[in-house]
């Protein structure tokens, strides 16, 4: 194999542990998957309404939140490695929960549950990965994360359709408790961050485990004088968003990015894609069940356009394209459910329509809204800064997930894929006036334009007044 040439590549331990980190990213995507197809069951099972419904998907988002939320003090007291703990355990008892569910209550305390996990996950896992990979292979690992995520949709979706013919709901639901468990006993071998045993003033053990990673001495004591001289720098979020000015745009700037991404519509259709199914007018769950696993396929394999295109093409110019070809899909979805769609032929342009917008999606907002809200944060701010940014992608995850099938029961189907085609229009707008370029920029440099004020637009782009070393931008 080549990569063994590379030194980076061929400690064990590393792999190991990028492995595990990704793991989270697939727990991550099974659960967000898995509820598509198990919805129409859960439906049938329970009596549910449309309300009940949407009470069911959205509240994992609500616990993905509120794990998000506390990740951010829990991680930096109990540690990365605790933390990822937590969170597995909760994913076991989440899934289990779920699959024995006698009745709603427990089903929706279960799927809680199974957000706090999620919540956790999608804060610790990449900090993790950041804090331990080697700065060689830290770039990509943003993008596998959310390729990660996409793979463990798809495979959820797959899941789905091979219980659906028995209609075993249950299993459906209970089977991630077997990656979960993986999950666990992976997280129980791994070692502690060492970045954050130094912030811990724990520098013997730090170096232990860098040792342990790196593939030679020197190599672990040159990073650990890094981390050390680093870590000096101690966040101070909360403080430093009610005092600085400049910092608050940024972490607003996150918030938005994150609602920018949501109000794609894109969570919709991963949620209730056999719904959109049905009313493209395939009427048996084979057609349905199939179709979604169609649309999972398609959102892993455009998510590899926009790795091999986001450092060369530009993060801006990628946003701009896949907002607009969002847009123009969701209006021609609203125009065909609106003349009818009866005929096999419009079926078939339905889900062509679709699968174009789920490219869409996957090439731009899906991986690069979290690329930006990674680069845009000053280092004495960015935990608090990513912290309300995850935040906020479950908060607007959760308000999709709960209005829309109230909104297709209310102004009906082709106003309600209107809508979210005018959201795409405005995300374009908004990505003109505050979305800046971020390619090929050092960290340091964005951190300096934003702390001068410059306009958030203008953050990514290199100082004239100072010679600027533009190193290829790790992402
Ligand atoms: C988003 C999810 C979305 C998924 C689809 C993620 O980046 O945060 O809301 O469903 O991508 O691949």
């Amino acid at each position: 194999m080549s990569t063994l040439t590379s030194p980076v590549n061929t400690n064990r331990q590393t792999i190991l542990v990028c492995f595990l980190a990704a793991l989270a990213g697939l727990l991550f995507g099974l659960d967000m998957g898995v509820i598509a197809g198990a919805l129409p069951f859960l439906a049938q099972e329970f009596t549910l309404s449309s309300h009940s419904q949407e009470v069911v998907v959205s509240v994992m988002m609500f616990g993905a939140a509120l794990g998000a939320l506390c990740s951010g003090p829990m991680s930096s007291s109990l540690g990365r490695r605790k933390s990822l703990l937590i969170g597995a355990l909760l994913f076991v008892v989440g899934s289990v929960g779920c699959a024995m569910a006698p009745a709603l209550s427990v089903l929706v305390i279960s799927r809680f549950i199974l957000g706090l996990a999620v919540g956790v996950a999608s804060f610790t896992a990449p900090l993790y990965l950041s804090e331990i990979a080697p700065e060689r292979i830290r770039g990509s690992m943003i993008s596998l994360y959310q390729l990660m995520i996409t793979i463990g949709i798809l495979a959820a979706f797959l899941s789905d359709t091979a219980f659906s013919a028995g209609g075993h709901w249950r299993w459906m639901l209970g089977i991630i408790t077997f990656p979960a468990l993986v999950l666990f006993i992976g997280v129980l071998t791994l070692p502690e961050s060492p970045r954050w045993l130094a912030m811990k003033d724990r520098h013997e053990l730090a170096a232990k485990v860098l040792k342990l990673l790196r593939n030679s001495d020197q190599e672990a004591r040159e990073e650990l004088a890094q981390i050390r001289e680093s870590v000096k720098m101690k966040q101070r979020g909360l403080q430093l968003f009610r005092h600085n000015p400049h910092f608050r745009r940024s972490t607003y700037l996150g918030v938005l990015l994150q609602f920018m991404q949501q109000f794609t519509g894109m969570t919709v259709i991963m949620y209730y894609a056999p719904k959109i199914f049905e009313i493209a007018g395939f009427t048996t769950t084979r057609e349905q069940m199939w179709g979604t696993v169609i649309a999972g396929l398609t959102n892993v394999l455009a998510t590899f356009i926009a790795i091999g295109l986001v450092d060369r093409w530009g993060r801006k110019p990628i946003l701009k394209l896949g907002f607009s070809v969002m847009a123009v899909c969701m209006g021609l979805l609203g125009y065909l459910f609106y003349s009818g769609i009866s005929a096999g032929a419009e079926q078939y342009v339905a889900v062509a329509v679709l699968l174009i917008f789920i490219t869409g999606f996957a090439m731009s907002a899906g991986p690069l809204i979290w690329v930006l809200c990674s680069e845009i944060q000053p280092l004495a701010g960015r935990d608090f800064g990513v912290t309300c940014s995850t935040m906020a992608n479950w908060i607007a995850n959760m308000m999709i997930g709960a209005t829309f099938l109230t909104l297709i029961d209310t102004i009906g189907s082709p106003n309600t894929f209107w809508l979210y085609a005018l959201l795409n229009v405005v995300c374009i707008v908004l990505t003109l006036i505050f979305v800046p370029e971020t390619k090929n920029i050092s960290l340091e440099n964005i951190e300096r334009n934003l702390m001068r004020g410059a306009p958030l637009r203008h953050i990514g782009q290199t100082p004239h007044t100072h010679s600027v070393i533009t190193t290829e931008r790790s992402l």
